[in-house]
């Protein structure tokens, strides 16, 4: 039976070992799945004793992902662009490879909302990590995306490093206030304090569809908002959670589950 695990710290409210095993029934493969509490000093080491014990593949939470990144000696070409590394599989040669499926995660999702199309106009709001996540397979999908942040300068970094791959802008987030996207999407962490950013309401409408990366059992204050000025269509990022775990169960296993019925039993659970 395979050895899985995921690391981080705090890690107690995962539900990585939950979606890992619900996926594991789906598919007829047998693994084990475990929480780490990694302390903050010994991340690297405490890895590398994982997968010397046998291990075959970790998720990384945070806020190791950097380090996990300057950790493993091989790289996807997705996580090279993130500069993070949320999945590690041990390859045959016992060099570990570093993946990043949160992007493949949050399109996977988008696509079973049907919030998305190849030429979807969409805005994105935020320029930390979650944002440098989502970029690669949004741009390669095809879409014309907008970037705005409260701190224009790290939109403009990333525009540069990502204007190759796709159509992409930056916009000063002063200068949006108009019903001119297919979808938006919050990226930026201001959820976890309860606060929203500070954008035009002028941007919603009854058309646009509206993600929120960040989840709780209730509405997320982005997504309230968002209802509050016209907005019908909303979904928060608990199906990105379980699309990230899809492809790194691809990575590991060789077979993408359906992230629906997943989706279904956690939102019960969390809703309750
Ligand atoms: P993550 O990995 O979640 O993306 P991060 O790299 O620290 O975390 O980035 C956080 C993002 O949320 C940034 O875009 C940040 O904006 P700044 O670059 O201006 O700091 C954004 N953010 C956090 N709190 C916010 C708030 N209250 N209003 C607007 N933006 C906020």
């Amino acid at each position: 039976m395979g050895m899985f695990a995921v690391f981080g710290n705090p890690i107690e409210h995962s539900k990585s070992p939950l979606i890992h095993q619900m996926f594991a029934e789906q598919t007829g493969v047998s693994l084990e799945y475990q929480k780490i509490l990694s302390p903050i000093d010994s991340f690297e080491q405490n890895v590398v004793n994982f997968f010397s014990q046998g291990g075959k593949g970790a998720n990384i939470t945070l806020p190791f992902k950097e380090r996990a990144y300057q950790l493993v000696s091989e790289l996807t070409d997705r996580a090279q662009i993130c500069g993070a590394v949320n999945t590690i599989m041990k390859l045959d040669d016992h060099r570990l490879l570093g993946d990043n499926t949160d992007g493949m995660g949050l399109l996977l999702d988008l696509q079973r909302l049907e919030f998305i199309h190849s030429n979807s106009k969409i805005l994105i709001i935020g320029a930390g990590g979650a944002t440098r996540g989502a970029l690669l397979p949004l741009l390669e999908y095809g879409c014309h995306i907008t970037l705005t942040n409260r701190t224009f300068s790290k939109v403009e970094r990333l525009v540069e490093q990502f204007s190759g791959i796709g159509h992409i802008q930056g916009r000063e987030i002063c200068q949006i206030a108009s019903a001119e996207f297919d979808l938006i999407i919050n990226a930026t962490s201001s959820g976890v304090n309860g606060e929203i950013p500070e954008i035009s309401p002028d941007i919603f409408s009854s058309e646009v569809a509206c993600y929120d990366m960040f989840y709780q059992n209730t509405l997320t204050p982005f997504l309230s908002f968002a209802g509050e000025h016209k907005t019908k269509i909303v979904a928060d990022g608990l199906g990105m959670l379980v699309g990230q775990a899809a492809f790194a169960f691809k990575l590991w296993h060789g077979i993408l589950p359906e992230i629906a019925p997943v989706l279904s039993i956690l939102q019960r659970e969390l809703r309750i």
